[in-house]
Formats: structure tokens, sequence, C-alpha cells
């Protein structure tokens, strides 16, 4: 702690203990007249509440593994059959909890940051083995998980790594960005691509390199827009929900969103949302987190302005209660994880695609409060899908990958904190919701807060958009 008054030493100490105890409260509620019997008394009712949290992880548990779920699927076939192996492995695991757990207290097993850092600087500085060859178009996703995983993590980005960042990305940047940027060396400029290259730049802040490129890249993205409003991915190629969402989050951090860019892709997206109430890629089409989670965070791009609140903008272009009901649906009630999609398999990574709209929906229906178990995904992540070797895995027997390991960590961020939109003043621009993002911790964390919209450590995204504003002023 840095030196100081003994008061501000007290208000140090006593939001430290906050912090540790899960709710962060800001310094003002802080009473700055504490003294150094008041600050124990904290410290050993820290001790009680873990033991309160314990209990809770028994109650939790021992309910997941008894209450029947609130569908059953009775027909047997061979997703009900990966199903249940899915459960036995998991049940397993929850037992064995419980069955170690003394006077009905159980601790989840603590997120195992030291080694996930590890993981995170080795495949961040080693040479890869010859296996990941078939990752040659991921050279901008590779580098966008393994430094954004290890920025949630709160670790500082080496200079080293900053360089291989901007080095990589050169490399596979096409004509100054007049191509896009591609996958891999010698590859077509490919949305997704872009959208991966650029956020590893942003989170290394390479706003020079960002500056050099925007302009034509915005002139490759307008290349890309189709007539009813979404993007191909590149030259000739599908347009889904993905596209959509990777360029207007790339239009937005680099401020070069416009009423052109941004024309009809709203009511575009709105025909892709299914009769199960989430969204396919393209219209008519299976329901699934992933472009869900697209869709719903470039409304966050486009809605902010207009008549009415936020919320209303957002009720009247989609059918929210029925978007909450299958998102809430993908939680699964003896794993705590969730789903893609119905009736498929518990994965880490829609901790992120479907844990990462609860956030949204909270903020933009002002909820005051959670829309899913955040206590049950927390356990699903903690207990089912830490490798010992560092990085996360989809589910227990699966190995960890970037991937894995970087939605995961979102996720689990997702489940430690609550959301809101800030205290505002008019809104101006069609992005400024993206930017409204608040956060509390609500339980014991090493993640740091993140910006759902972007899948990025709260203050990123926030960080690079200023820079572009200021620069453009
Ligand atoms: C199904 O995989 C997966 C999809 C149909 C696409 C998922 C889309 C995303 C994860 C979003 C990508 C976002 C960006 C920004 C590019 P599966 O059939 O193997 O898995 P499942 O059984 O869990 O559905
Ligand atoms: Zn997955």
């Amino acid at each position: 702690m840095s030196g100081g008054t003994q008061d501000s030493i007290n208000t140090e100490k006593v939001t430290y203990l906050l912090g540790l105890l899960g709710r962060q409260r800001s310094v003002s509620e802080l009473n700055p007249d504490l003294s150094d019997s008041d600050f124990e008394d904290i410290a050993s009712e820290e001790d009680e509440l873990h033991k309160d949290s314990d209990k809770k992880v028994y109650t939790m548990l021992s309910q997941m593994l008894t209450k029947p779920p609130v569908v059953e699927d009775s027909y047997e076939s061979s997703t009900t059959d990966s199903q249940s192996a899915v459960e036995d492995v998991i049940t397993g695991i929850y037992t064995d909890l419980i069955e170690m757990s003394e006077s009905n207290l159980v601790r989840n097993d603590p997120f195992n940051l030291k080694v996930h850092v590890k993981y995170a600087e080795k495949c961040l500085t080693s040479p890869f083995p010859p296996q990941y060859v078939g990752y040659d178009a991921n050279h901008g996703w590779m580098l966008y998980w393994l430094v954004n995983f290890l920025r949630t993590m709160n670790r500082p980005v080496d200079e080293s790594v900053s360089k291989l960042v901007t080095d990589k990305i050169l490399r596979v940047t096409i004509n100054e960005g007049l191509g896009g940027i591609g996958g891999g060396s010698g590859q077509i400029g490919h949305a997704a691509s872009m959208y991966a290259s650029v956020l590893a730049l942003v989170l290394v802040e390479d706003f020079d390199t960002l500056n050099r490129i925007r302009h034509n890249l915005y002139k490759w993205m307008m290349s890309l827009k189709k007539d009813n409003g979404s993007f191909s991915m590149h030259p000739g190629g599908e347009s889904d929900t993905r596209s959509t969402y990777c360029i207007l989050v790339i239009a937005s951090l680099l401020n070069i969103l416009d009423e052109q860019l941004c024309k009809d892709t709203a009511s575009w997206l709105a025909t892709c949302q299914t009769y199960e109430g989430g969204f396919s890629g393209i219209p008519n089409t299976e329901a699934h987190g992933g472009y869900t989670f697209c869709a719903i965070a470039s409304y966050f791009v486009l809605l902010g302005k207009g008549e009415g609140s936020f919320k209303e903008r957002l009720n009247n272009v989609i059918d929210v209660d029925n978007l909450l009901r299958w998102t809430a649906m993908r939680q699964y009630h003896l794993e705590g994880g969730f789903s893609g999609r119905t009736n498929k398999l518990v994965d880490a990574c829609y901790s992120f695609w479907i844990g990462g709209i609860f956030p949204l929906l909270e903020m933009s229906q002002n909820t005051n409060g959670s829309l899913f178990d955040r206590d049950a995904l927390r356990t699903y992540i903690l207990n089912c899908c830490q490798d010992s070797r560092g990085g996360l895995r989809d589910k227990p027997g699966k190995s960890p990958d970037f991937y894995h390991s970087n939605y995961t960590t979102l996720g689990l961020s997702i489940a430690e904190h609550e959301y809101s939109f800030m205290a505002q003043t008019k809104p101006a621009n069609n992005d400024d919701y993206a930017y409204l993002v608040d956060s509390v911790r609500v339980r014991d964390g090493d993640c740091s807060a993140i910006n759902p919209i972007f899948g990025l450590p709260l203050g990123v995204a926030e960080k690079c958009k200023e820079y572009f504003k200021l620069a453009d002023k």
C-alpha cells in the first residue's frame, strides 16, 4: 500500500478487504473514521463470510445433483446418450466435492491464476509444434485470445509480445488495410480475421498502426456491405450476424462508424431472430449462442440514437421476452454451465457467448440484479474447466486451448460482476451505449471486469475509442 494519512491508509485497507469479500464499494461510501480494531473485525467477518459462501456452494451443489431438470428429453438418441455421459462425469466431480467436505462446507476449486498466466505467457513466447499448422488461418485470433486472456487476468503485456503482435498483424494486413486483414500470410482479407487482429492491436495499444490503416479498413468494410444491411465475410463470401458484429465493433472502436455503414443493419439483424427466441446466423436457420451474442451486442453499437429509451428501442426491434426465455434455457441445471443451442451439450466457451448476453439484457432492461445463476456458472467453470497444467477447456475430458481459455475466463468475470449502464447525459451517437458499461464486483475473484459488448477488459475499448475521438477533433 502506498504512503498516506491514517485515514487514507484505513480507507485503502477497507477498500482492499471489501474487494476480497466480493463487492467493491466506491471510496465515498466508506467511513474514513475506521480504526485498526475495526479493520480486524472486518478481517474476522471475512472468514465468516467465506464459511457462508462455502455453505451456499454445498446447498447449491446438493440441489443441482438432486433436482430434476425443468425439461427432460426421454427420446433415446445419440444426443441423449452424449448428454447422459456428460452428466455422469459432472455428477462424479460434484459428488466428490461434497464427499470431501466437512460440516457441509464446500469450497470451489480456486481459479489457478499462476498456472493460467504461465500457460498464456508460454504460448505467446514459444514456437508452436507442427500440429498447429491447422491454425494458419488464425494468426490474429490466436493473438487476441492469448493477450486478452492475459489482460483479463490483470497481467501486463511484455513489450516483446506487443512487438510480436504488431509484426504479425502487419504481415497479414493487405495493402495497408485496403484489402482488409487476412488470417495468415498470403490469405485474402476476412472480416473475422480483421476483427480479431484489430482487437489484438487495441489490447497492446498500438494506436499508431490502427490510425494508419483505419480509413482504408473503412473502405474495405463498405465494399462488403450488402443491400439488405448485412455484410459479407469477404468479397463473395457468406454474410451472417458474425460478420455484421465484427464490422460494427471495429468501426466503433476506430471511430469510423457512420450512417452509411449502419444503414438497414438493425432491421436485417431482427430477421435472424427465430421462433425459439435466439438468433441464427442468417434468417430461417437454427438459433445459436454465438450468432445470438453477435446480434444482441451489435444493437449496442447501432441503437444509441433515436426516440425513447434504449430499452424501448431494443424492445421495438426484437422480442426481448422470447430472447430472455431462450437464453435462460441455455443454463443447465445439473452442470451449471451453458449450451449453445437446444438439445446440445454444455461447453465453457458459451460462458461468454451466452453468458455475455445476460449483462447486455441486465443493462438494457434495468433489471437491477441477476438474470441467470452466477454461482452455478462459476461452479461449472472452476471445478470442471480448469486444466491443472494451465489453460481452460470446454468440459472435463477435453484439452485446454487458447479459444476456451479466453472465453471461459471472460465468462468467469461475468459471473463475478453485475452490470448496469453508467449515469448518462443524452447519448448522441449510434454506439454511445457500447461505452456506458458500469460493473460492480459481486463475487470474490481474480479477473478484471469486462466490457461484454467488445469481449475486452473494461477500459480497453474505452481507451481506444477516446484516442480516436481525440484524433478526429
Ligand atoms: C456450432 O458449433 C457453432 C456455430 C454454429 C457457430 C458459433 C459462432 C460463434 C461462436 C460466434 C463467432 C463470433 C465471432 C465474433 C466470429 P458446434 O456444432 O460444434 O457446437 P454446439 O454443439 O455447441 O452447437
Ligand atoms: Zn466451445
